[in-house]
């Protein structure tokens, strides 16, 4: 039975307002400020390497035009994020497992399989729940241990509570994790209802926050987890 009664600071990207988002100084910010989880974003270079990072195109983030996954590692190596280097997912659960949750988002098709084995590896099963908005992925990571941990994410589009608790039974999910945008205390009731959790993203208003807080969400995801 999950314990609804505690909400989890979730560092969005990192504390990703204190240090450039989904880089080693987001995560480690995230920790000195003793969040609770921390969230992060994992594609692959076409060499097949785990990188953190969230957008497929690498010119909002880095100035440098072109698909991340055109690069190979050692290409990509020559970019980076507010001066920072792109991490691999190797280097970011080194550094954050053992010290708080983590959540990683599955942002690309056909990862599953490097990145449970990446976490497994490591020892993280027990820390680690894989998102991810492409639910065959979250079946894929379940179809190799049931015991691994998926929390169902949603995107904006409006959804009806009952439709979301079933498309997280379907998956298996111990969460749901839904828009602030779309978000409604009937997907709580509902959530809890079914034993789920509910976590929010990404919240960074302090209005927002105590909003999500007083309603009683299990979890918030902020670039300010300070905040929370
Ligand atoms: O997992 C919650 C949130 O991270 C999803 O949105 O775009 O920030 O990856 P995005
Ligand atoms: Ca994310």
């Amino acid at each position: 039975m999950q314990d609804f009664a505690q909400i989890r600071v979730i560092a969005h990207r990192g504390a990703s307002h204190y240090a450039p988002e989904n880089t080693l100084p987001a995560f480690h910010k995230a920790l000195d400020l003793g969040v609770d989880m921390v969230e992060f974003d994992v594609r692959s270079t076409r060499d097949g390497a785990l990188v953190v990072f969230h957008d497929a195109r690498l010119d909002r983030l880095t100035g440098v035009a072109g698909r991340l996954d055109a690069l190979t590692y050692d290409e990509l190596s020559a970019c980076a994020v507010g001066g920072q280097r792109i991490p691999r997912l190797d280097e970011v659960l080194a550094a954050v497992g053992g010290h708080c949750q983590v959540n990683i988002e599955i942002k690309q098709r056909g990862l599953v399989a490097a990145i449970v084995a990446e976490v497994q590896r490591l020892g993280l099963q027990r820390e680690v729940i894989f998102s991810s908005l492409r639910h065959r992925e979250l079946l894929e990571v379940k179809a190799i241990d049931p015991r691994l941990r998926v929390g169902l994410l949603l995107n904006v589009r409006p959804v009806l509570a009952m439709t979301a608790v079933s498309l997280a039974r379907a998956v298996d999910a111990e969460a749901l994790i839904l828009p602030r945008a779309t978000f409604r205390p009937a997907h709580l009731r509902a959530a809890h209802r079914a034993g789920l959790a509910v976590y929010v993203w990404t919240v960074n208003e302090p209005e927002d926050i105590a909003w999500a807080t007083d309603l009683g969400v299990d979890g918030i995801f902020s670039n300010y987890p300070d905040l929370i």
